[in-house]
């Protein structure tokens, strides 16, 4: 599935329709957020964050690497693994316990070993003023959501 974003608020739009589009139990997704420096990775998970329920700021993971939100259909972990260098530095930010919610990871291009664990591969390009969005189901269940949108 492949779609143009002519500004932020089709970004915004979009990552509302995609939440709506995920089951009700967010538990156990990974989805991947790929795309140049500014390509609306961030605007895109701050979009699924909301339309989850969160209220209030949804501050840059690129420091603390994760943070998490605790929400009515689950955890989700906002990731962003632009400052790692070795997917051992996974093992640091406690990857492995972060199963029980909804893992949203920017720069997963880092660890290339995550795509055989994650449901949806959504890369962002810049396209003129606006972007491209890609959707790729890579398990399963993330198939049939990219297949219906
Ligand atoms: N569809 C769109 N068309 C044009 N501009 C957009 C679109 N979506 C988001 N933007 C803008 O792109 C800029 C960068 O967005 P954002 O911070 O989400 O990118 P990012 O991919 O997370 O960047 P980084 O790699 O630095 O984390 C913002 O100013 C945002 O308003
Ligand atoms: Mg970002």
């Amino acid at each position: 599935m492949k779609r143009f974003l002519p500004d932020e608020a089709a970004t915004t739009a979009f990552g509302r329709e995609l939440l709506g589009a995920l089951p009700e139990d967010l538990a156990g997704w990974t989805l991947l957020l790929a795309g140049e420096l500014g390509a609306g990775k961030s605007t895109l998970a701050r979009a699924l964050i909301k339309a989850a329920g969160h209220r209030g700021a949804v501050p840059s993971p690129t420091y603390t690497l994760v943070e998490p939100y605790i929400l009515p259909r689950g955890n989700i972990y906002h990731i962003d693994l632009y400052r790692i260098s070795e997917e051992d530095e996974l093992r640091y930010l406690g990857w492995n316990e972060l199963d029980d919610g909804c893992r949203i990871v920017e720069w997963p291009e880092r660890a290339p070993g995550l795509t055989g664990q994650a449901d949806l591969a959504i890369t962002l390009s810049y396209d003129g003023a606006g972007r491209t969005i890609e959707v790729m189901g890579l398990s399963d269940r993330g198939k049939l959501i990219a297949a219906n949108k």
